[in-house]
């Protein structure tokens, strides 16, 4: 079976990038991303490409390319489902913020969603593709849902698990390490994952394509994010370790790294990890085995995020008790709020985590981001409910200048890696703030040497 037709349900920033490399690279293939979301469609159908919903280095020349030849942006969902031989979901799947498995479990309300809208708008037989992250045996939910609700034709069921990481959005669509594909594997199943197959395979090689079954995959996705986080939060735990016996965690990190058993890769000390998807992921799992009853295996996962709360927490910490244990009126500059470097997302993002303590403490805090917006800053913080909005919007200001947002701080707080950081002015930065001036670099992404000859205070993790 040859695809001519895809629909994707979701224009985030999964389905958005990935559409628009697989539109790039199947020319022949119509490809239609839909959303409810008005503004984001709009966003992404935009002349001006610097509009475009979602921010990823080399995004904007791929949508340039394809979009209006074979690539699409609508909001008619029912009409582009109808339309398509194959239909990718991928919406959101946030924790759950109610009810059982609350702060744990997925909630799969928009795909169920989707669900129901693809069955009782479809006439003709499609395969409908799981892009977002799930818990495992969602297949299963969503084929009872197909064929319960349906009109009577035929479904298949894949799993794609998105193995992009944000930021590199774009070179990891086009250069994947692999591409997953689970599927039943019956007769129709298989014919399924071969179609699927072909679409992946005008650019990615063979051998870096693989297919299991449907279980297998719907895990995988799971797992790679838990031992990625795994591994962050297990530098971190040791970067504590550093500073108390004097090894420096940098050092440590290239050590072990040599080890090609272990290698360099995610051993990078920070002031913890954030995104929609780590976390996430990992409450998931460690949901799902507590379901099954395994409590031992659900504490060992646990214990990842348990690592990168107090991650957070210590940092905010350091902060308070280095400025002589009281930040009340105090300016203190955020360097960065996204999660990481080159991209606007800042879901999970540690920053705001550090904001909510320090702010707690009543201090002022100055958030220089050069991709994330006031506004989002402002309903990041407002979401923990922590204090009324307008005490969150007189302690929280977004500044459009780095030097204007350190100007008058007692200290610095760098919270993401953006390289720009890197090449500001700093006996500028330093000549402008009240004495003596900390740095606290929670990305170690700074010339510390340099910073304390101009004579600054620097703090870093893991050293
Ligand atoms: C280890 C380190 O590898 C070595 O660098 C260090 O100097 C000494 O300790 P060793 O204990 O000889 O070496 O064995 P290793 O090959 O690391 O295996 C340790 C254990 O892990 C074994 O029981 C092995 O069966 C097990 N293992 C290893 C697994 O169960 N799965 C694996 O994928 C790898
Ligand atoms: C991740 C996975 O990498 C990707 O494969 C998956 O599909 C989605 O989730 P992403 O969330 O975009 O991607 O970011 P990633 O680069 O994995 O970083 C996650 C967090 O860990 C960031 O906050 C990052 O700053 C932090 N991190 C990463 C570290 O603190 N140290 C490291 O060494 C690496
Ligand atoms: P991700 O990082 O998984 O891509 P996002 O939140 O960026 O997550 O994107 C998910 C998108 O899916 C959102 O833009 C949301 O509006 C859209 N969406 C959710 N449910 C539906 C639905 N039933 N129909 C169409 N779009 C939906």
């Amino acid at each position: 079976m040859k695809i001519t037709n895809i629909c994707c349900i979701g224009a985030g920033y999964v389905g958005g990038p990935t559409m628009a490399v697989i539109a790039q690279k199947n020319p022949n293939i119509k490809v239609t991303v839909v959303d409810l979301n008005e503004a984001r469609i709009a966003a992404w159908n935009h002349d001006d490409l610097e509009q475009l919903p979602i921010y990823e280095p080399g995004l904007d020349a791929v949508v340039a390319e394809a979009r209006n030849r074979n690539l699409f942006f609508s909001t008619d969902v029912d009409g582009a489902i109808e339309a398509a031989e194959m239909v990718f979901i991928s919406v959101n799947t946030p924790t759950k913020t109610y009810g059982k498995g609350k702060g744990m479990a997925a909630d799969l309300k928009y795909i169920e969603l989707c669900a129901r809208q693809i069955a009782r708008v479809a006439t003709t037989d499609k395969i409908i593709v799981e892009k977002s992250t799930l818990p495992v045996r969602t297949a299963q939910a969503i084929k009872s849902i197909l064929d319960n609700t349906g009109n009577g034709v035929k479904y298949q069921i894949l799993s794609n698990p998105e193995f992009l990481a944000e930021g590199t959005a774009v070179q990891d669509l086009m250069a994947p390490d692999r591409v997953l594909i689970g599927g039943e594997q019956t007769e129709e199943g298989l014919k399924a994952i071969q179609a699927l197959v072909d679409v992946y395979s005008t650019w990615v090689p063979d051998e870096n394509i693989l297919t299991t079954n449907l279980w297998s995959s719907e895990l995988s996705k799971l797992t790679a994010n838990a031992f990625l986080a795994q591994r962050v939060s297990s530098i971190n735990a040791l970067s504590e370790l550093c500073e108390v016996t004097g090894a420096d965690v940098n050092e440590v990190a290239n050590a072990i790294g040599k080890d090609s058993r272990i290698g360099p890769k995610f051993l990078k000390a920070s002031v913890g990890f954030g995104g929609s998807c780590f976390q996430k992921d990992i409450l998931n799992l460690v949901y799902i085995s507590k379901s099954y009853g395994l409590n031992e295996v659900a504490d060992y996962w646990e214990q990842v995020i348990i690592m990168n709360d107090y991650q957070k927490h210590r940092f905010a910490s350091k902060i308070i008790q280095t400025l002589y244990n009281t930040i009340s009126g105090k300016k203190i500059a955020f360097l960065g709020w996204a999660f990481k470097k080159d991209t606007n997302d800042t879901r999970e993002s540690a920053a705001i985590y550090v904001a909510d303590q320090l702010i707690d403490e009543q201090a002022t805090i100055a958030v220089y981001d050069p991709k994330v917006t006031a506004q989002q800053m402002e309903s990041d913080l407002n979401y923990l409910g922590t204090r009324a909005e307008e005490e969150n919007e007189r302690f929280l200001m977004s500044i459009k200048d780095p030097y204007e947002a350190c100007k008058d701080a007692h200290a610095i707080a760098v919270l993401t890696e953006w390289d720009e950081f890197k090449t500001y002015d700093w006996q500028k930065i330093y000549d402008n703030m009240l004495k003596p001036a900390f740095v606290f670099d929670g990305r170690g992404i700074l010339d510390h040497q340099k910073l304390e000859t101009i004579g600054f205070q620097v703090y870093v993790i893991g050293k």
